[in-house]
Order: C-alpha cells, then structure tokens, then sequence
C-alpha cells in the first residue's frame, strides 16, 4: 500500500473527539498468540470498566468467537456485503465486551483496504472506549488497513529469532509507510521477565540502529499451559483460569493500558 494511500485512509476522529482508542494487534509471524492476546487483553480492559469492542480483521482464518466461544449470527462479512451494520452484527462476548466476528471462507485479497476503513469508521459510531483489532499474521494490505486505522500498533513477538525477525520486519513497513503512528511491544510464551527484557533489547538494537527509533514494551505474558486449556475448552484465560500466570499477566497490562488512556476518557462516556 502506499504512503499517500494509508494516510488519506487512517481513521479520523468523530466529532468530538468521542471515537475509540483504537489498538491494532499485529505480529509479522504467525501463531505467536495475537489472538488469545487480543481476546484477554479486551476482558482485562472490561474488566477495568471499559468498553471494549474487539474486530476479528483475520479475512481468511477469524477465530475470535472461538476463543470466546460465542456463535454471532451476523459477521464482517455480512457487513462488507452490504447485508447489515456494525451495531447489528456486533455481538456482547462478556462483560462490557462485544465482538465483530469474522467468518472463514474469504481471502484477504477479496476484501479491499476502503472496505476496512469503511467498517472500522462505522464502529468508531458504536459507543465504545477501545477497539481492538486482532490481524493475520503478515504485512499484507489488509494488514496494514488495520495499522493504519490504529492509535497503537501492538506487535506481539516471542523471543525466538524468526519473531524477532518479522516483528523487525513489520516495524520496519509501518515506519515507511506510518510513522506517526505509535507502536510498542507486547513478549509473549516468555519465561520470564528477563528473557522479554532480552528480546526487547534485542529488538532495539535493530530499531535503534536501523530506524532510529526505540520501541518500548507495555509488558510481557509467560508461557503457560492454561492457555491451551483454555482455547480446548473455548472459554476465554482470564474466565477459566484468571489466578493463572498468564492471566495475572494479561490483567496487568490491560490494567496498565487503561491507566494510561485514563486521561482520554476523563469527562467523556465510557
Ligand atoms: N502465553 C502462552 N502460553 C502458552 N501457549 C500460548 C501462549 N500464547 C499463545 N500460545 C499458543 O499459541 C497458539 C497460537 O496463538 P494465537 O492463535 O493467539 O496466535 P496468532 O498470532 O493469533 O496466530 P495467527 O497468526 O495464526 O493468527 C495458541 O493456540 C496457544 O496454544
Ligand atoms: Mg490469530
């Protein structure tokens, strides 16, 4: 995509300034956990007194009613066919949480970038603090679509080189093609603090010497087999295990998160 084209399309703000924060998930390579972090990350903002709508921007492989283990009837495509709208098709997951599902059997490449924007400036209408957007793996158009509709970039990286590589790789695009637009590390499968501060050193080393530009981290999520559990049993971490590691992690940074868009929501509707 090019520069002149995400600009023209990243999302303005309503009237009033009265839209979401908009955060975009995002990762360069695949199953390095976007999903269940864009999932858990939108309960822990819930569960802070947010609300929360999460946009299942995965075109060809969407799993977010999966991991909630919800069956919306209508879903983005229904949307990008002109058959319903956001506030229709937009479907209550949890407390304070309602998702845009998505549904598998399109391609990436039959829905075009004006279509995102057009969903997702429908759902800057829908009365809610954050919009979450969980993407495909890769740095694809709609990949992009989905940066360049955000306020925050969360490029999750695991501290195994090709993650390191590709999340390397996306920063990259996203600063030629957007650089205003912030972005910051979330470590995921850790062992510990120490391995995430390593890959987030290591990931500066690159950002810094290449891209002149440092990427802070809003926090780390250990490794932890209730994860799994929890995508078997299609019951969303922070419900079936919310006292486990993970859990405890992702609540902490969701926490952090909120904090930090606290003064955005000061005086106006949550
Ligand atoms: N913190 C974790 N602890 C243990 N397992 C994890 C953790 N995070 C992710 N996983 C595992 O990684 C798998 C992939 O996670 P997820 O589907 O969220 O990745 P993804 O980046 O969204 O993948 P894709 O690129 O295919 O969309 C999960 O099925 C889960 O088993
Ligand atoms: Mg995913």
């Amino acid at each position: 995509m090019s520069e002149q084209a995400v600009s023209a399309a990243r999302a303005q703000p309503i009237a009033g300034g009265q839209r979401p924060f908009v955060i975009a998930v995002c990762s360069g390579k695949g199953g390095v956990g976007k999903s269940i972090l864009t999932a858990n990350i939108a309960l822990g903002l819930g569960e802070e007194g947010l609300s929360v709508l999460v946009w299942d921007a995965d075109i060809a492989f969407p799993n977010q009613h999966i991991l909630f283990g919800v069956e919306p009837p209508l879903r983005s495509n229904d949307i990008f066919q002109g058959k319903t709208d956001t506030f229709t098709a937009l479907f209550p997951a949890a407390a304070n949480v309602r998702i845009l599902a998505g549904k598998t059997g399109a391609g990436p490449a039959d829905v075009q970038p004006e279509e995102l924007h057009r969903v997702a400036l429908m759902l800057h209408g829908e009365s809610s603090a954050v919009l979450i957007i969980d993407t495909a793996a890769g740095s694809s158009d709609d990949v992009l679509q989905c940066c360049a509709e955000a306020d925050l970039v969360l490029v999750v990286v695991t501290d195994e080189p090709p993650s390191i590589v590709d999340a390397y790789g996306l920063i990259k695009i996203l600063q030629t093609n957007m650089p205003a637009t912030a972005v910051a590390l979330v470590v995921n499968n850790t062992i510990d603090a120490e391995d995430a501060d390593e890959v987030v050193k290591k990931m500066n080393m690159a950002t810094e010497r290449f891209l002149k530009r440092r990427i802070g981290s809003i926090g780390f999520v250990p490794y932890d087999r209730s994860v799994r559990t929890s995508i078997v049993e299609q019951k969303p971490l922070l419900h079936l295990q919310p006292s486990s590691d993970a859990a405890l992690a992702i609540r902490s940074l969701a926490r952090a998160l909120a904090t930090a868009l606290a003064s955005r929501f000061a005086g106006s509707r949550r």
